[in-house]
């Protein structure tokens, strides 16, 4: 069931023919800290000839405690970046700051959805952060501990990011949506010591609750000792004596003096749960130096970020993006940065173009599903606000449909805002494929290129480059900086999963073309992981949680294509014992979804069938059930039962 289809095209068919053209306006590129495209391809020249000494360039803009003796040790397929120096993310985000005039500007701005709103400026952060540190401290947790954050958009979120950072303990941080059995199998997969949680937060002007899913998940985390919880709503919790301690009470203390500790730049920074083709999820391992470095990078080149600038990136801190264009890569940059908590439609769906009026945000960074929804609310929405302060748009998470992005450079962007279609996963640790706001004309629906230092190829699947406009697998050939360094506690799976299925190269699961001037269109993952807005999930996964369910014998998710999300979840099921499905089956199937993983991984489409079509070695044949479930020809369930045993038929020649 978790076999890869092998079914698959080698090549990929791109219909995507689109030639307007956006070049940076003279305005934006004489202010750009990358201001035209000569000064980019010296970069990128640069980049190319010497690539370490290309980033020991940008390392050195940051604080290391001791130098680094060699840029990079290349063990394939393991990279130790700026091997031997020291540094610390929380001192480079935050002590760095307090020199200078800096220490009294807004590092982070936090409106609640109730419209409640917190201002930290650097200096109170600092505080914050140190003070948690030493909660922390106190509850014996030390370098090298895993703990566990399960929070919502609040600025203890990053106040427990950058106090673990300040120790050397490794942040697992699990997003909100996820359910109390995947915080569970995260907790005891990484074996985490403490969790930090919130009693609850505010979404849709309705409390959800947090604290409820973690005494689940703590009945069975034998590796967790303490627990504190953030009072958010202030809804009434269980609170386990000797085990969970108000955040409050405990800040209350503890003192603000915690030095950073001088942390190897391989310290384990945090791990990160993503989907992949298996069922179980990976724990990808980012480190310290490396990834510092290139997101510090990033968030200044790509973001064109300046001192005077209100940056607002709408992510999740839960996801990767969160992580290193909410908290590490603006911090790092001394930048003032934008947090809310709350939904897009709350109280009405002018909720962000409020927030960018009343907070003057000049960069505005978000992913096409929420464009996609913005459209369909109408435009009468935003057109209720000024919008003036943007002068920068960016998306990420997935292919951006050129249609959305008129819409974004239209009704957002009015006409004046560079757009940065950026290209990464929760594995590069940091953007790779991206325009520079200042430097590269850009295409609607095209990440356009990589950045200095980055080496990127569209390869046939037995690892030969293909030609410009031809359809291929996206490969990484080169070590950067903010690569994940394995599978926490599953070197081999890193080595299988990412560098054994193209010989040599980091093959990143998803397939592109690239055009006649080098831009890169993103066609979507060829492997089993689907892009539900945004978010990423395993069909295995998804088909691992529905079989656990007493009534199902076996199921193949797919991924079809749905305006607003993206992609939509379909499983086709078949049933234990000869049981026939029914609506009520079908809830029920859902809602074991929910409770197994979260609601994001609800399947939106469940069809019961007898069998599954498969190839005669007993695979599943997926791209024939994704063909089903994007043209609608499988209408119900008897059809469906049908369907199957013709197309299986027509198939058994074919392997
Ligand atoms: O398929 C690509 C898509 O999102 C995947 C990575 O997902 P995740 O690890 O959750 O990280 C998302 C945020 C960085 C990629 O393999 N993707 C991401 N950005 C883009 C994209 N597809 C097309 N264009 C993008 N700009």
């Amino acid at each position: 069931m978790s076999e890869k289809d092998q079914t698959a095209s080698p090549t990929i068919e791109s219909i995507l023919n689109e030639n307007r053209m956006f070049h940076p306006s003279a305005e934006f590129a004489a202010q750009a800290h990358v201001g035209s495209l000569e000064e980019l391809e010296r970069w990128r020249a640069r980049g190319e000839a010497d690539p370490e000494g290309f980033w020991a360039e940008m390392a050195q803009q940051l604080h290391w405690f001791k130098p680094w003796t060699k840029v990079l040790d290349w063990q394939p397929p393991h990279a130790k970046w700026f091997v031997g120096g020291t540094t610390n993310i929380s001192y480079n985000c935050l002590d760095r700051h307090l020199t200078s005039w800096r220490r009294n500007k807004a590092a982070l701005l936090w409106e609640g959805e109730p419209g409640d709103s917190r201002t930290l400026t650097y200096q109170q952060l600092h505080r914050e952060v140190c003070r948690f540190a030493n909660v922390l401290k106190k509850f014996n947790v030390k370098k090298g501990d895993r703990v566990a954050l399960y929070m919502p958009m609040v600025p203890e979120l990053a106040i427990a990011m950058l106090a673990c950072a300040r120790i050397g303990a490794t942040h697992s941080i699990i997003f909100g949506g996820f359910s109390a059995d995947a915080l569970k199998d995260r907790i005891n997969d990484a074996g985490c010591k403490m969790v930090v949680t919130a009693d609850g937060c505010w979404r849709r002007g309705t409390e959800v609750k947090l604290k409820p899913a973690v005494d689940d998940a703590l009945l069975h985390t034998p590796t967790i000792e303490n627990c504190i919880v953030f009072q958010r709503t202030g809804t009434k919790v269980h609170m386990e004596v000797g085990r969970d301690h108000w955040w409050h009470e405990m800040m209350a203390t503890v003192n603000a003096d915690c030095p950073a500790e001088e942390l190897d730049s391989e310290h384990p920074l945090f791990i990160l749960y993503t989907s992949g083709t298996t069922g179980k999820p990976k724990g990808i391992l980012h480190t310290t130096g490396g990834y510092l470095t290139q997101v510090a990078l990033t968030t200044k080149w790509v973001f064109d970020l300046k001192e005077e600038d209100v940056y607002w990136c709408t992510a999740d801190i839960g996801w990767i993006t969160g992580h290193s264009y909410v908290v590490y890569g603006p911090l790092a940059n001394g930048a003032t940065v934008l947090m809310y908590e709350g939904a897009p439609n709350f109280p009405e769906p002018d909720r962000f173009w409020k927030i960018i009026d009343d907070y003057r945000v000049t960069i505005f960074y978000t992913a096409p599903t929420a464009i996609r929804a913005f459209i369909k609310w109408g435009e009468q929405w935003p057109l209720r606000h000024q919008l003036s302060s943007l002068r920068l748009l960016g998306t990420v998470g997935e292919p951006i449909n050129p249609e959305a992005w008129m819409w974004y450079h239209k009704i957002i962007g009015k006409g004046r805002c560079p757009i940065v279609d950026t290209w990464w996963q929760t594995e590069t640790g940091a953007i790779m494929i991206t325009p520079l706001p200042g430097a590269t004309p850009t295409k609607p629906g095209t990440a356009t290129r990589p950045l200095p230092g980055i080496q990127i190829e569209i390869q046939t699947k037995d690892g030969h480059p293909v030609g410009a406009n031809q359809g291929g697998y996206l490969v990484i050939k080169r070590p950067w900086p903010s690569m994940l360094r394995t599978i926490w506690g599953d070197d081999e799976r890193y080595r299988q999963q990412y560098w054994s299925e193209i010989p040599g190269v980091y093959f990143a699961g998803d397939g592109a073309r690239r055009d006649e001037d080098g831009y890169h269109w993103i066609m979507g993952r060829v492997d089993d992981v689907i892009n539900v807005s945004g978010h990423r999930l395993g069909t295995a996964e998804i088909e691992s949680a529905l079989v656990s369910h007493e009534t199902v014998a076996e199921a193949a998710v797919v991924g079809r294509p749905d305006d607003l999300k993206g992609q939509a979840v379909v499983a086709f099921v078949t049933l234990e014992g000869g049981r026939t499905g029914n609506d009520e089956l079908k809830q029920k199937l859902r809602e074991h979804v929910a409770k197994e993983i979260g609601s994001l991984a609800k399947p939106d489409d469940i069809r019961f069938a007898d069998m599954l079509p498969k190839t005669r070695s007993g695979k599943i044949m997926r791209r024939l059930l994704r063909e089903i479930a994007a043209s609608g020809v499988v209408a119900g369930d008897v059809t469906t039962l049908e369907d199957f045993s013709v197309l299986e038929k027509l198939r058994t020649d074919e392997e």
